[in-house]
């Protein structure tokens, strides 16, 4: 049995994480921690275990805590990954690993240094079909792999118009490291990580900067804030080149089309790929003279109770074994996941100088 904490109880630290570890018969949750406690207290209520805390330096000298889930905004991941990696504590962090890489490297230093896991929540890894894809590519059928393309765009769709999200010092940026970060992760990951060579990209604040005119149907992690800070971009566009394929994607949390596109195309010489994303897949290529399409099927299973049980089933491993050294094999261990942290870097890096940026 190991002993975890929640540090954010916010929607993805409460629905996902703590939903997830209370089914985890290996898993106990000891603390809510949260910087406004009535939002730890109701936590604890609703779940029913565990200690409502507002500061998580107070978990910190627990020696009974292995494990920690990090479910703040983006630029607190790396202070509070880091202080409980210094205190002997696994950590399982969400995306996207920091706001910038520069943190992001901090944290993989920490992680050496400490000995114990550091697994960011990228979930599309755990999640069936996006392996089965990578089976599909490994195994040859799509041929060379040339081309990637990604679109994630949406109608009017900015999270939280004011908040966190939309403040450059609180994320880091806007729909390219909040949604970007999981297609570019899946594309790596599905590619077995090919060396970026050179990044290009240019981002674009327009559509939010006029927070209370803003108009939109459904706003998650809203309502807006009207005196709010919105100082990133709304929508994206980059060409990375790498020693395997070309990846190229277009990303919009708003634009004034009302089409809603989530998918990455892999392109191949023998078959290609276009993934809907979070759902299925199409698999086209061609039997003699005929064009050929088919959706495979797979079991669907649940990609943020996977990666949970994983990250329970390796801190246990770690700590019935002292002198064990925390291998990669989470599927999202830092040490395999900081290569988007950079290529996201180069992005925003190359939209600033608007320039190409070299990675070599
Ligand atoms: N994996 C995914 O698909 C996915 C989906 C949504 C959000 N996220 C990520 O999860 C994180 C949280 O997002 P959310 O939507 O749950 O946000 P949220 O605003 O609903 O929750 C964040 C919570 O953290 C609390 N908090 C802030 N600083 C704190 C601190 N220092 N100590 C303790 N509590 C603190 C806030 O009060 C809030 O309750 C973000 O990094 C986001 O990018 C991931």
């Amino acid at each position: 049995m190991i002993k975890v904490a929640i540090i954010g109880c916010g929607k993805i630290g409460l629905d996902f994480h703590a939903a997830a570890y209370m089914k985890n018969d290996n898993a106990e949750i000891k603390y809510f921690c949260n910087t406004s406690i009535e939002k730890a207290e109701t936590a604890v209520k609703r779940f029913g275990c565990g200690k409502a805390v507002s500061d998580y330096r107070e978990i910190l000298a627990d020696p009974e805590i292995d494990a920690v889930s990090i479910c703040t905004p983006n630029s607190s991941h790396a202070k509070i990954s880091i202080d409980f990696l210094n205190a002997g504590k696994s950590v399982f962090c969400e995306k996207p690993i920091a706001a910038t890489f520069d943190d992001a490297q901090k944290m993989q230093t920490a992680q050496h240094a400490s000995n114990k896991i550091l697994a960011i929540a990228l979930v599309n890894r755990y999640n069936n079909g996006v392996n089965l894809i990578k089976e599909y590519i490994e195994s040859g059928k799509l041929g060379e792999v040339f081309h990637v393309y990604a679109s994630f765009r949406d109608h009017r769709s900015i999270p939280g118009l004011g908040g966190p999200f939309t403040s450059k010092a609180a994320s880091g940026g806007g729909a390219l490291i909040d949604w970007g970060v999981h297609f570019l992760d899946v594309i790596m990951y599905c590619l077995n990580d090919p060396k970026p060579l050179t990044v290009s990209g240019e981002t674009f604040c327009k559509l939010g900067k006029d927070i209370s005119g803003y108009v939109f149907d459904y706003m998650w992690a809203g309502p807006p804030v009207a005196d709010g800070v919105y100082d990133v971009e709304d929508s994206v566009t980059g060409l990375i080149r790498t020693t395997g394929p070309v990846i190229s994607f277009n990303g919009a949390w708003a634009q004034n089309i009302a089409h809603k596109e989530k998918y990455i195309d892999f392109m191949g010489d023998k078959g290609g790929i276009r993934f809907e994303f979070g759902s299925n897949f199409t698999f086209y290529t061609t039997e003699g003279n005929k064009l050929v399409s088919f959706e495979p099927e797979f079991e669907k299973g649940n990609s943020f109770e996977n990666e949970i049980n994983l990250f329970v089933a390796a801190v246990e491993e770690l700590e019935s074994d002292n002198d064990l050294v925390p291998a990669n094999h989470l599927p999202s261990d830092i040490n395999t996941v900081i290569i988007t942290s950079r290529i996201i870097q180069a992005i925003y890096d190359s939209a600033e100088i608007h320039k190409e940026v070299s990675l070599v």
